[in-house]
């Protein structure tokens, strides 16, 4: 089992996106049983909510139901639970480098790594602007969650 945890600031907006997103892929490629998603915010501020509505808007254009998931806090635990943890922008990996003990370090890693063809570091914190940063947003994460799901396909092989 490989267990992946997408990390945003909130846990709203980005991070539900890409549970989603990962989620819906690995049971297309039939290693549901195989992979573990979950995400979390490096912020309280939204504990208990659920996603952004323009996050599950964009995300249910897509065939991808974002509705029953609730917003957490990254917990001290997550480190030894997640072989993956994903930061989607490298603010939230500068506070996860922070919380992370030294030999967990390994597993934090920044969202658009497994898509260096985009030529982009962060995906963009959509929160503040309009429907069309939630496509962009959606996007981004789309193009590195399959980076990301060949790379531990390789990796399980
Ligand atoms: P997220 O977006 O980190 O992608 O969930 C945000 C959600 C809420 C806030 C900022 C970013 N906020 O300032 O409340």
């Amino acid at each position: 089992m490989t267990k992946v945890l997408f990390v945003c600031l909130g846990n709203i907006c980005r991070s539900p996106t890409a549970e989603g997103i990962f989620r819906q892929m690995a049971e297309e490629h039939g290693l549901s049983t195989q992979i573990e998603v979950d995400s979390a915010g490096t912020s309280d501020w939204h504990t208990g909510h659920p996603p952004d509505p323009r996050a599950q808007e964009e995300a249910r254009r897509h065939g991808i139901n974002l509705s029953a998931l609730r917003a957490r806090p990254v917990e001290a635990d997550d480190f030894q639970r997640f072989d993956y943890i994903i930061a989607m922008d490298s603010s939230n990996l500068d506070e996860l480098c922070q919380l992370c003990p030294a030999t967990f370090r390994d597993r934090l890693h920044l969202c658009t790594s497994f898509a260096p063809e985009l030529g982009i570091k962060d995906v963009p914190d959509p929160y503040f602007g309009g429907s069309k940063g939630f496509k962009r947003v959606f996007a981004i994460i789309e193009q590195s969650a399959r980076g990301l799901l060949a790379h531990i396909e390789h990796e399980q092989r």
